[in-house]
């Protein structure tokens, strides 16, 4: 299959790098327009030179006027906004005692404000076309208790889970769907950055006994995004090589 977006426009948050580069790619090969979302100019346009016809807006999803340039630049683009994937984020290791306030409400604006940021300016767009699908990034560290240090990133990734529900339940109406993809381990360079040992403990610990690749999780958004989760909205869906079940 290849045009499963076919006709569709589609903004990735994050899609200079990682997973967000990953679902830029594939969303493309289905047939959608993509606006490639990220504070990163060099990362956005690399990516946008793999992917004929794609656009770019630089800003940085957690201050509003940037989120909402980043619409803007859609709509200016395509004419229309039917797929937000909400994939932007940061890791933090800390324990609160370790943390200074800025730090926290740091991961709290990039990983969580941002989504609302985005959505509001997103919806009323999507609205206005008949609806809409939004995929948040979560993470398995949202759902279940990782090795420790993550209390910022992990509490904001579970939020973004309740986030999903809300969201889904208040724009169903608009023919808007929301759901959420809640990675495990996934090799890009956000994972990368954590020593080898914890790298290879996390493998290990899941049952298919390996990392998992930014295509699985473009994958997982891909159907969250197209039509064949027609009647799915509100859903955390776990793509964490079985991690959350052992
Ligand atoms: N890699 C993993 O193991 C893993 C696991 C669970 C969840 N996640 C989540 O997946 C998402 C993508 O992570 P990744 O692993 O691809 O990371 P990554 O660091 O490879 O890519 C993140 C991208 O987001 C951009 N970005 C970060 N903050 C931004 C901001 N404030 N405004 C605009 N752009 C911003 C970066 O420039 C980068 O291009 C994140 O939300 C992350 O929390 C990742």
């Amino acid at each position: 299959m290849a045009d499963r977006l076919a006709g569709q426009v589609a903004l990735i948050t994050g899609g200079g790098s990682g997973i967000g580069r990953a679902a830029v790619l594939r969303f493309a090969a289905e047939g959608a327009q993509v606006l490639i979302a990220d504070r990163d100019r060099a990362a956005a346009e690399s990516v946008m030179r793999e992917v004929p016809g794609a656009a770019v807006a630089v800003g940085d999803v957690s201050l509003a006027a940037d989120a909402e340039a980043m619409t803007k630049a859609a709509l200016d683009r395509f004419g229309r906004l039917d797929i937000l994937i909400n994939n932007a984020g940061m890791s933090f290791t800390a324990s609160v005692l370790d943390m200074a306030e800025a730090d926290w409400r740091r991961v709290f604006d990039v990983n969580l404000t941002s989504m609302f940021l985005m959505c509001k300016f997103a919806i009323p767009a999507m609205a206005r076309t008949g609806g809409g699908r939004i995929v948040n990034t979560g993470s398995g560290l949202g759902v279940v208790i990782g090795p420790g240090g993550k209390t910022a990133y992990s509490t904001s990734k579970a939020a973004v889970v309740h986030f999903t529900k809300c969201l889904a339940v208040d724009h169903a109406a608009a023919g808007i769907r929301v759901n959420c993809v809640c990675p495990g381990p996934v090799e890009s360079p956000m994972f990368l950055r954590n020593p080898a040992e914890l790298r290879e403990r996390l493998a290990q610990s899941r049952p298919l006994r390996r990392i998992g690749k930014a295509e699985e999780i473009a994958n997982a958004m891909l159907f969250l995004a197209s039509e064949e989760s027609s009647y799915i909205t509100g859903h955390a869906l776990m793509v964490d090589g079985g991690g959350s079940i052992v």
